[in-house]
């Protein structure tokens, strides 16, 4: 413990389990002011922060009515960090327009729904840090059936250098996260899901998953936070507009 985010107020998405969990974790064991927020208000249960919110980030009317509250009883945000996020599963062919509507919703326009939010607030103090989990399924590299994921992802790297561009003088950076594969309860639902609509053993879809990684093992949502913790803090002031991969080596 060092304090690093010590006084900030930080808000995070999708923080219920997995990395959004994990990054909530990091930030409060860091001394910020942690609120969570999550679809599924349940999952939010023994996280350390000072509020605990039920949010949909498909819902503008909910994403607005939150920015309102928090704005109230805290003032704007230091960090934002939007983490939620759908995987389809397919390519092309598999992904009617009412997936591709629903992924674009869920992992793209839904940063577009905070931001407008909570950036107005920061602006107007003059800092804050933004954190957007993108993949390195995305722009960065292709893996077979994330054809709608890997367009939400490569959206999303775009996102962040777009405002990241727009509010430099306005003491504003924004950081795209990139992570490789990360055990999460959505991967183990998704090895899962796998297994049985192949009919492969479970360990061998697991080890398929694995052996996507060159360093030889999944990563851990600690991991992720440990570089959302960094790019949050001060420490990195200097850094903007980037894709930052914690990724074993997908990318390689
Ligand atoms: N796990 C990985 O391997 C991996 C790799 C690269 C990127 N990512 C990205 O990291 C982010 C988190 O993934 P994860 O696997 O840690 O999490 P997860 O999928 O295990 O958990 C997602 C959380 O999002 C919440 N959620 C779902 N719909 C929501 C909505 N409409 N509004 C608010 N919250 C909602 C769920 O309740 C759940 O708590 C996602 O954006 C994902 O694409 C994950």
């Amino acid at each position: 413990m060092t304090q690093r985010l010590a006084n900030k107020i930080a808000l995070v998405t999708a923080a219920g389990q997995g990395i959004g969990r994990a990054i909530c974790e990091a930030f409060a064991a860091e001394g910020a002011r942690v609120i969570a927020t999550d679809l599924d208000a349940g999952k939010l249960a023994g996280l350390p922060c000072v509020r605990r919110e039920q949010l949909d980030v498909r819902s503008t009317a909910a994403v607005e009515a939150l920015a309102q509250e928090v704005m109230k009883a805290f003032g704007p945000p230091d960090i934002l960090v939007n983490c939620a996020g759908f995987v389809h599963h397919g390519t092309v062919l598999d992904c009617s327009e009412q997936d591709w509507d629903f992924s674009f919703d869920l992992n793209v326009k839904s940063m577009h729904r905070t931001l407008r939010a909570f950036l107005p607030g920061m602006v107007e103090r003059q800092r804050g840090s933004i954190v957007n989990i993108s993949s390195a399924v995305s722009s960065i590299r292709a893996v077979p059936n994330r054809y709608v994921y890997g367009a939400t992802k490569a959206a999303i790297i775009g996102l962040t250098k777009a405002v990241a561009a727009d509010f430099i003088r306005h003491g504003i950076r924004a950081n795209a996260i990139c992570p490789g594969t990360i055990e999460t309860p959505s991967l183990e639902g998704r090895v899962e899901g796998l297994a049985k609509a192949t009919g492969k053993p479970i360990e061998k879809v697991r080890q398929d998953f694995i052996n996507r990684q060159p360093i030889g093992r999944l990563g851990t949502a600690a991991e992720v936070a440990a570089l959302a913790l960094f790019l949050a803090s001060d420490e990195a002031s200097y850094i903007t507009g980037q894709t930052h991969l914690v990724d074993g080596g997908m990318a390689l």
